[in-house]
């Protein structure tokens, strides 16, 4: 890969740092292959999304600043910081800018960038310094989460920013990855690279530093990332999250399909205990109406619960969905509570071809096969002939593994597209729907049940009304990001107290779904 620098002019000083820096990065980015930056990461952050991040940076009254941008590329977001403190007058008067980039082929376009930024600074008076690091910033410092046990120790030795500012890599890397590994004190099973990113940077920030990163908003629900969440967020506290509406917009020209969350945080003090501190919360449908995002905030107790033992980072954007959010975290109680469990459906089909088809009989001794598709707008409804979906499943000594009981249920999707208008879509089955004594239940559904007897019908039919309602579907989604519904984090949504439960099921059962006004029985 051959780009010529040189044509890229730098003499006039016309262009803004930012854009410099976008210019080079997207010569460089173009010409490079999928392949090497899928490898590495590489999504390199558009002007507005740079320019929004430095945006960020807290007013200090320091001649001296210490930046970090792990994982630096063309150096955009350095550039970013930089203009920021400078257009802002701050009365900064030198900047010392650490960057790590393992991809060694990027670091002509990286050094290219930030010696124009360096003479675009040296023409305001401010004088920069600049190292790049060509190495893993992960297996370099990784060790400071290890130090952690030993805190006062490590805490004095560890060099201090002022600043970290990234746009970390993504992908999932394995458990025995020499990275996963440096860091094992934030990973549960397979991580992701920035996960372990933002942790470390979150080690390596000043005690009155900025933390400001654009990831996946994977991070903030979901059992593989509950390990990291106690650690980062035992060592910073959020004070604004940006989230994108549209998983293409903030990155549209890399096509990144991620949910993107820009977070900036401050390192945990006593004051993050003050009950009626706040969050800025902003949202933008993308990178193009950044400069105009939605603005509110938060208590940030509502955003993350003190209490709650998964450490759930909830984004409500609208003050419907911060109460909606405070009412169900005032629910004491969850399935666990009523020895009910939450499972997913054993019947995998590719791995059970030999099982399942397409006509059968249940008095012959076949037993009905409950897809996704038989779960719509909170109803049940089976067989489904239309769909070219197996409806039957054989039961003989073989697939008994794969049956389970027909007793009463609720039935939960376990997908949902983003843009779907519900995230949670669930239904009651009661064994009385179907007259047989098995159900195969495909993998795309999760089953509520009661492993040591039955849920009753008044439990199954409240228990999927709460599901479906608008209560824990914005519940769900606003500390969500993913369109998996994962079986963990239904288990330990909060629920009503069961006599609530019974009432809004034995109600549905006399007189419809319909007929049933939630908000007026839910606490
Ligand atoms: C998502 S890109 C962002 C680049 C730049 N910060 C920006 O915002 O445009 C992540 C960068 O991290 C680099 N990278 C990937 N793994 C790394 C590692 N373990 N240590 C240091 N840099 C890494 C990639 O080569 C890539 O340039």
């Amino acid at each position: 890969m051959v780009i010529n620098l040189s044509s890229q002019s730098n003499s006039h000083q016309s262009e803004r740092p930012v854009v410099f820096a976008d210019r080079i990065g997207r010569l460089y980015a173009e010409a490079a292959t999928d392949e090497h930056k899928k490898g590495l990461g590489q999504y390199l952050t558009p002007v507005p999304v740079a320019d929004f991040m430095g945006s960020l940076i807290s007013a200090r009254n320091k001649s001296r600043i210490r930046i970090l941008d792990p994982g630096i590329g063309s150096s955009i977001l350095s550039c970013g910081a930089c203009e920021s403190l400078i257009t802002r007058n701050t009365g900064v008067k030198e900047v010392e800018l650490v960057g790590y980039e393992l991809d060694k082929k990027l670091l002509p376009t990286t050094q290219k960038a930030l010696h124009y930024l360096k003479d675009w600074m040296a023409a305001r008076g401010v004088t920069l310094e600049h190292i790049i690091k060509r190495s893993d910033f992960i297996l370099e410092n990784g060790h400071v989460l290890q130090e952690n046990l030993s805190l006062f120790a490590s805490e004095s030795e560890s060099p201090k920013y002022d600043i970290v500012i990234s746009n970390p890599p993504y992908f999932k890397i394995g458990k025995d990855d020499p990275r996963a590994m440096a860091a094992s004190s934030v990973v549960h099973g397979q991580p992701n690279i920035y996960a372990l990113f933002m942790a470390i940077s979150a080690y390596l920030m000043d005690e009155k530093g900025d933390f400001i990163f654009i990831t996946p908003r994977s991070y903030a629900s979901g059992p593989y990332f509950k390990r990291f969440r106690e650690v980062f967020f035992s060592k910073v506290v959020p004070e604004h999250f940006h989230i994108f509406g549209s998983r293409k917009e903030a990155f549209d020209r890399d096509s990144v399909l991620q949910e993107n969350l820009i977070l900036h945080a401050k390192r945990r003090t006593e004051h993050s205990k003050d009950h009626n501190k706040t969050v800025k919360i902003s949202f933008s449908q993308g990178s193009n109406d950044l400069s105009k995002p939605v603005k509110r905030t938060a208590l940030l107790k509502d955003v993350i619960n003190p209490k709650d033992k998964n450490v759930i980072i909830f984004i409500p954007t609208t003050d419907e969905e911060e109460q909606i959010i405070a009412r169900v975290n005032s629910w004491k109680s969850s399935l666990h509570k009523y020895e009910m469990e939450i499972s997913t459906g054993p019947v995998v089909p590719f791995r059970a071809t030999k099982f399942i088809r397409y006509q059968g009989d249940i008095k012959n001794g076949e037993a009905p096969l409950i897809w996704m598709i038989n779960v719509r707008d909170g109803k049940f409804s089976w067989p489904l002939r239309e769909r070219n979906k197996e409806q039957y499943i054989i039961v003989d000594d073989e697939s008994m593994p794969l049956l389970v009981p027909n007793r009463n249920y609720v039935f939960l999707r376990r997908f949902s597209a983003k843009e779907e208008e519900k995230r949670l879509n669930s239904s009651a089955y009661l064994k009385n729907d179907i007259p047989c004594k098995w159900l195969g239940l495909e993998n795309h559904i999760n089953y509520v049940h009661r492993p040591d007897g039955e849920i009753t019908k008044e439990e199954a039919l409240g228990v999927s009304a709460i599901l479906n309602s608008r209560f824990l579907d914005t519940y769900f989604r606003t500390s969500n990001g993913n369109t998996q519904v994962s079986a963990t984090e239904i288990r330990d949504m909060p629920l009503p107290d069961i006599s609530i439960i019974q009432k809004i099921g034995s109600k549905i059962e006399k007189e419809g779904v319909e007929s049933v006004e939630l908000e007026s029985i839910l606490p």
